[in-house]
């Protein structure tokens, strides 16, 4: 497909719809059809997704689904739910959607069978997790742990310190969780200057166990540990989670405090697993159970739900709409929560990392526009900074409205007002307002957006909400036929990280570009105070 993709008589058609329906206002076609929400809107379980306030008729999402069947979308996903070997890259499976699925069900690997392997991490994860909690585990000197300290970057700590932070309500108040993740040693240090070595747990995760940035902010925590409790101390300190338990023996970690993880679990996509342990020390395992059965649930409603009500599907399509036909090229996801405060950053890394690609599955080059840019920040704080540029800018940004509708924190009127602000917002991007004296105040409206509403903010509705971002990236990758679970593009950056760090103390640097060459120069007479 690819090259051709845009050849297809699917994707003309969509091209000449796009002709006919650009001129239509939202606002129009809510007053042409009074029951537009009923029209535009799917509900699974406790998650309502609003789609009525895109400039999109019955037949976009007709044309839409037909471009879906010619990619063969519904294909694609089964090879994926199958375990195919669809990471063509790297020649792995991607089976992140196993790691949510009942001890009872049938996962073929290789010809063998990785339920009871998942489910024997996760007995080890209770187990941990519940000596933690229970104040059991203990420290080298005999006192119960009080600070748990994650080491990772990307894909090994994104998501469970955005899950931590959304479940907070849930955890435990006698831990506390901090997340290193940055070289700059700022970050480690100004964790560690509030911590007693006694005390801390330190949890390594990184699937390779080769990060730079986590390698070196894991040695440097193992020093400060052995400084003043001596080497020994690290049997109790430390926990690795890892593919490649080798490393982290090697680095010291006793073998009984390696979890495992495996390589068709993508790292954005590990969350699930035992990568997952910071979030199932802060809620327990029941919780953390909860999250799995609820992205279980969305797995199956995006396996078994009709394409024409299935909530991934018709969002993935929404998006394709947007970015390869109206040229929207970024993003907002605006969570009117709190507690989904890092809810924009994560999205960003698992839709910009899996479809921020150029080349097709056969290493074509493309001729269509893929990722948009994903931004966002918590409502209604956006609303007094980036939202003017929503309302009045140049560019048309579609926005996704995460809204919660009961509160952890009832107090007042707060989440009254909070949810007022929310839906204000969609309905002032959709309709505006003309002013035609005073065309600064002219708002055009007509800018399209989503709206998601969980009944709350609980560890089951997190996963149906996590899992539905998973499937919306899954159907835009398959439509655009780019392998979403590989990430080449962040290897030539490291690599000549490594090669510029080489160079720091060389006078002489002539092979390199002169701003390379100045740079370094510049960096090196000014990084001695
Ligand atoms: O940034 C690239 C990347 O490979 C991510 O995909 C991954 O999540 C992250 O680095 C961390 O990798 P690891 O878990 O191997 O340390």
């Amino acid at each position: 497909m690819s090259n051709k993709l845009t050849k297809t008589p699917e994707w003309k058609a969509l091209t000449d719809h796009h002709n006919k329906v650009k001129g239509l206002h939202i606002r129009d076609l809510f007053s042409e059809d009074v029951a537009r929400f009923d029209h535009f809107n799917s509900v699974h379980e406790g998650l309502l997704f609003d789609y009525s306030k895109h400039g999109i008729t019955q037949d976009t999402l007709t044309l839409l689904l037909n471009l879906a069947g010619a990619c063969d979308l519904e294909s694609r996903r089964n090879e994926m739910f199958d375990g195919k070997k669809i990471n063509s890259s790297e020649n792995r499976a991607v089976l992140h959607t196993a790691l949510r699925r009942p001890a009872s069900d049938t996962v073929e690997m290789d010809g063998k069978n990785i339920t009871p392997l998942i489910h024997e991490t996760l007995e080890n994860m209770k187990e941990v997790s519940d000596s933690v909690r229970k104040g059991e585990w203990k420290g080298y000197t005999g006192k119960h742990i009080t600070d748990i300290v994650t080491i990772g970057i990307g894909g090994s700590i994104i998501g469970p310190q955005m899950a931590v932070e959304a479940l907070k309500p849930f955890a435990n108040s006698d831990l506390n969780f901090h997340f290193v993740a940055n070289v700059d040693s700022s970050d480690l240090s100004e964790t560690l200057r509030l911590l007693h070595r006694e005390t801390t747990l330190f949890i390594v995760s990184s699937k390779t166990f080769t990060t730079q940035e986590t390698l070196t902010n894991a040695q440097s925590a193992k020093d400060w540990l052995c400084e003043k409790l001596g080497s020994d101390a690290v049997e109790d300190h430390f926990i690795a989670v890892t593919a490649d338990i080798k490393r982290a023996e090697a680095f010291g970690i006793d073998a009984n405090n390696i979890l495992p993880l495996w390589d068709w679990v993508g790292g954005r996509y590990s969350l699930w697993s035992s990568i997952g342990l910071p979030i199932c020390i802060a809620i327990g395992f029941d919780h953390f159970q909860a999250l799995l059965d609820g992205a279980h649930s969305m797995d199956k409603h995006f396996q078994e739900a009709p394409l024409e009500r299935n909530i991934p599907v018709i969002m993935g399509l929404i998006g394709i709409w947007h970015r390869n036909f109206c040229d929207s090229s970024a993003l907002a996801i605006l969570p009117y929560d709190q507690y989904l405060s890092t809810f924009p950053t994560y999205v960003s890394q698992i839709d910009m990392e899996s479809n921020g690609k150029s080349v097709d599955r056969d290493g074509q080059k493309i001729d269509y526009a893929t990722s948009p840019v994903i931004f966002g920040e918590p409502g209604t704080n956006g609303q007094h900074a980036f939202y003017q540029a929503l309302h009045q800018g140049t560019d048309i940004i579609p926005c996704d409205f995460i809204i919660t509708a009961q509160t952890q924190n009832p107090l007042g009127n707060h989440h009254d007002k909070l949810m007022a602000n929310a839906i204000g917002q969609t309905q002032a991007l959709m309709q505006g307002q003309i002013d035609e004296e005073k065309p600064y105040k002219n708002f055009e409206g007509n800018r399209p957006s989503s709206t998601i509403i969980l009944g709350q903010l609980d560890p089951y509705h997190l996963g149906m909400l996590l899992a539905l971002y998973e499937h919306k990236i899954f159907v835009q990758g398959a439509i655009w036929n780019i392998n979403s679970f590989d990430q080449w593009g962040v290897e030539l950056g490291k690599m000549l990280a490594q090669n510029v760090l080489s160079t720091f103390d060389k006078k002489e640097n002539h092979e390199l570009d002169s701003s390379t060459r100045g740079l370094i120069e510049h960096i090196r007479t000014r990084k001695k105070p």
